[in-house]
């Protein structure tokens, strides 16, 4: 038994003298005794911030402080810095809404605390001090300029509180804040291992001890022998089909023969308390026989490979070719060629996944943060042999997820636990245990040969890509095909072979990841198109500028496009930025440091595509008190998809704050889903939003002009109601909604949005089904072109990212702000993948097992973003618009590599560009040139 202290604090302004075991953190004293959630476990190890608290006016990592050494301290969390009101914010918490520095929201509130600690002790920073102020603190999804530019903000309106202005609600155009930013700023939005349900049984997870082996034994008599274990499951205990996966349910829920990679489970433990329950899993011993493993896909292609599953190792195969390469190659006068590789990467959201599961009569439903609700039903139904109408999943809030928490991770086993139990059953993966089971960017191995003619046209392509899967199916295939329908990069090309293999190994899994495939090829194409520039003295921008796609363009796969295609004006744009930026960039290189401007080009899909039905709905209905409730098929991972189906209402229907309320990511109450992927949200969801709030707006002015007997052309709809031009009587959604009421009736509309058909690059029996001008792989696509402006230091190998021009089309901004902060978000991303991010393994072990060792960008590192908006409609997009969020990391990467050769004269070919890189790549010059 643990020793017990008392010791009394203040928190809040409260004081309180608890009984608690020695051992026990502030962090896990907070969120479990006082249920003050505001403060996150991003990762228990004091890397991420997110824990972060005032002790005594400092900033402090609550998840490493034991609560011991709090005697008589005064502690303040995110619930306590508004006093008053529910409503009521601090200055820094308005800032951080008004500058659009929220997004996910997990980071939050630990960031504004830190700001907090700052501004208290410096009420008016210089950029210098709140980047020092903010470096403990990890941001994954703002990149960390809007989080600035709030505390600068701040640091003005705690001065001058009568200033202090929020843009709560608009349509179409506005920077409105985020629909759910009071919530985030306040620490009162829940997150999944934010909810507490009673009666909750705690599930941990044992995990496999190797990356290939046979499971000869699972001895739990001993953890079952353990007071207050409730449940050791195992692979037998699975009632239906034990796999799931989005495209092929492959991956075990609880392994029963055979492991294939370290985030394998092959038991589950529910107990009453955490503790106990990991006391349990400790005591589970499991027998294996090892196998010889794959630990690259080269090695998983070899003849006599070990066999990962029985059907081979190979996951996906494709070749596509159009034209002749040979006869382009021989036409031109200029051949490149390249072997480029690039490293899985962690996602690094803040959020572990956790979830909850519980039953509520004989619906068994969980709660978690997916990306993909009505797919994940669907497996959950097949592995408990259940009817999916009696499986209900609601999406949590997502902090963060970047494509990960597309694929399942907890949910099955939670599911599995409360099948079992009949009782509530939690689970929340630490930081180690989320690296080790959640999936990664596909590490890839790029061959490409390219040709242009003399005027720089690029005449043919022939690629071959082979990506490692990792040891189970989940969107790998989809990956592979897309990445060989972007292998040439925003351009016409006459003649192209692209070949694409995506291989089994016993390495980390691999599946989406933001970009979904097109920014490892996109690190080869724009490398060599600056490589051609170089050789043919054609300026960097021109090159691509001749050979952009426009309308009318054949894509590599064969697509036609038809509007929309702002390549080239994306390109014009950022060229025309870096004039009027190169005046000043010369200053920008510090002493001995090299200058080095890289140019970079990317396009990329808006919807899922590739025979996938892009579909979702939305429905309004008219509720007492006349308040509207829309419930549409999506999910918010922070990029503000809630926001910007509001502002599409609000463009139609004026509802005032209070009168407009939305469900989004719940499989019972909202329409159909395909997914919180692909950037298809704001042209899928918004369409089927837009669709139907017209068909809304028009039931409640035909009901409307009933009531007042006057005809619905004389009837305008202002905020929250009607008025008739003619007589100047109103009508309030209000009156309207209780007279309908009265007579048992009210008003509900929805509609389903369905995208063009489209077809994947290897279903040629599709594409055969269609005439060549209706073949299409997406509904739409989005453009960008970037600018890095960097110095390297020739001494040491370091490069410092200084600038960077973003210009981007997308087709109508709904809401300016969210777009510059999912560009620059995305920008860090790229950041990181050009210059240090990796998830390293060897053997199928990964090398680093916490957020710090994924080397992520801080604020420290974050560079400006000058942000270019290039406006050409998309006509099937809501009032033109298309998406953003994950377009934007495509081309800065190649950008960094282009900008380092500039510099220096290194090319990059190898993930990520680390100083002992340029370093080798500059002294095999100076061999090169010693006679
Ligand atoms: Fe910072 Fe998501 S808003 S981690």
């Amino acid at each position: 038994m643990e020793e017990q202290i008392t010791i009394a604090l203040t928190i809040n302004g409260r004081n309180i003298s608890p009984t608690v075991p020695a051992g026990l953190t502030l962090l896990s004293f907070l969120r479990n005794e006082l249920k003050l959630t505001g403060a996150k476990n991003g990762c228990n190890t004091g890397h991420c911030g997110a824990c972060t608290v005032l002790v005594n006016g400092e900033a402090k990592k609550s998840c490493r402080l034991p609560l011991r050494r709090l005697q008589n301290a005064e502690v303040v969390t995110i619930e306590g810095i508004a006093a008053g009101e529910d409503r009521q914010l601090h200055p820094i918490q308005a800032a951080f809404l008004a500058a659009g520095a929220v997004q996910c929201g997990f980071c939050t509130p630990g960031m504004i605390l830190a700001a907090k600690a700052l501004l208290d002790k410096n009420p008016n920073p210089t950029e210098a001090d709140i980047r020092s102020g903010l470096e403990h603190n990890l941001c994954r999804c703002t990149g960390y300029l809007k989080i600035i530019e709030a505390v600068r903000l701040a640091a003005h309106w705690v001065r001058h509180p009568l200033e202090m202005k929020l843009e709560m609600r608009g349509g179409y155009g506005r920077s409105v804040i985020d629909i759910d930013g009071f919530d985030k700023v306040q620490g009162k939005l829940h997150f999944a291992d934010d909810l507490y349900p009673g009666g909750v049984l705690f599930a941990k997870v044992v995990w496999s001890s190797h990356p290939h082996a046979r499971i000869r034994r699972v001895e739990k008599a001993e953890a079952l022998k353990l007071a207050g274990v409730a449940h050791v499951l195992t692979a037998e205990d699975v009632p239906g089909h034990n796999g799931f996966g989005s495209l092929t349910q492959d991956q075990p829920v609880l392994c029963g023969d055979t492991v294939r990679f370290m985030g394998d489970a092959v038991a589950l433990v529910l107990a009453e308390s955490e503790e106990i329950a990991a006391k349990a899993r400790d005591l589970i011993q499991v027998e294996y026989d090892p196998l010889p493993g794959v630990f690259s896909p080269r090695e998983g292609l070899g003849k006599d490979a070990p066999m990962i599953h029985p059907q081979g190792n190979v996951c996906k195969h494709l070749v596509h070719t159009v034209g002749d390469t040979a006869e382009g190659f021989s036409r031109s006068d200029l051949v490149l060629e390249g072997h480029f590789s690039t490293p899985f990467v962690e996602h690094g959201y803040l959020e572990p996944e956790a979830g909850i599961a519980f039953w509520s009569g004989d619906v068994l439903t969980v709660k978690a943060p997916t990306q993909f609700p009505f797919e994940l039903k669907g497996q959950l139904a097949a592995v408990l042999d259940m009817p999916a109408d009696k499986l209900r999943i609601q999406a949590t809030p997502l902090g963060g997820a970047f494509g990960s928490k597309a694929d399942a991770t907890v949910e099955p086993l939670i599911a599995l636990g409360t099948y079992h139990s009949k009782k509530p059953v939690k689970l929340t993966l630490t930081r180690e245990e989320s690296m080790k089971r959640s999936t990664k960017r596909h590490p890839y191995e790029m061959d490409y040969r390219v040709g242009f003619d003399r005027s720089g046209k690029l005449l043919a392509v022939d690629a071959r890509l082979v990506s490692d899967a990792g040891p189970y199916t989940a969107l790998s295939p989809r990956v592979i095909d897309q990445a060989c329908i972007f292998a040439c990069g925003p351009y016409e090309v006459p003649n192209l072979r692209v070949e694409g293999w995506a291989v089994y190994t016993n390495n980390a899994n691999s599946s989406a990841f933001r970009g979904f495939g097109i920014n490892q090829v996109a690190v080869a194409i724009e490398s060599l198109f600056d490589e051609a520039a170089r050789k043919l003295k054609i300026d960097p921008f021109e090159i691509r500028y001749r050979n952009a796609l426009k309308a009318g363009s054949a894509t590599p796969s064969g697509e036609i496009l038809r509007d929309s295609v702002a390549m080239q004006e994306a390109i014009a744009a950022a060229r025309e930025a870096l004039k009027e930026e190169l005046p000043g960039i010369r200053e920008m290189a510090g002493a001995g440091k090299k200058l080095g401007i890289g140019v970079a080009a990317g396009f990329k899909n808006v919807g899922a595509g590739k025979g996938k039905v892009d579909d979702a709905g939305a429905v309004f209905t008219l509720l007492p008190g006349g308040r509207v409730r829309l419930r549409a098929s999506a999910v918010d991972m922070g990029q503000g998809i809630r926001t910007t189906l509001a502002q599409i209402t609000r463009e139609i229907i004026p509802l005032s704050e209070t009168d407009f309320e939305m469900v989004t990511g719940d499989t019972t109450l909202t329409p159909r889903h395909g997914g919180a992927i692909a950037e298809r949200q704001t042209l899928i969801s918004g369409n089927a939003v837009a669709q139907a709030a017209e068909k809304f707006r028009a039931a409640l002015a035909r009901e409307a002009a009933r009531l007042l007997a006057r005809p619905a052309t004389e009837l305008d709809l202002v905020e929250s109601g009607f008025i008739c031009r003619a007589s100047n009587r109103t009508l309030s959604l209000k009156e309207l909604e209780s007279q309908l009421s009265r007579q048992g009736r009210t008003i509900e509309i929805g509609h389903t949005y369905i995208a063009p058909k489209t077809f994947a690059l290897s279903d040629s029996e599709g594409r055969k089904s269609v005439p060549p001008e209706e073949y299409r792989n997406y509904p739409s696509y989005a453009y960008t072109c970037q600018v890095a402006i960097l110095e390297v230091d020739p001494g040491s190998g370091k490069v410092k990212l200084l600038k960077v021009i973003a210009a981007h089309d997308v087709g109508k901004a709904i809401n300016p702000q969210k777009i510059e902060g999912q560009i620059e978000g995305s920008c860090h991303m790229a950041q990181g993948y050009a210059l240090s991010e990796a998830y390293p393994m060897k053997g199928g072990v990964a090398r680093v097992r916490t957020l710090k060792g994924l080397n992520m960008p801080t604020i420290l590192e974050a560079p400006p973003v000058r942000t270019l908006i290039v406006e050409k409609p998309e006509p099937c997009g809501p009032f033109g618009a298309k998406g953003i969020s994950e377009v934007a990391t495509v081309p800065l990467t190649p950008a960094i590599l282009n900008a380092i050769c500039d510099a220096v004269g290194v090319r990059i070919y190898s993930l990520p560009a680390t100083p002992d890189k340029i370093l080798d790549g500059l002294s095999r010059k100076r061999i090169d040139r010693t006679p």
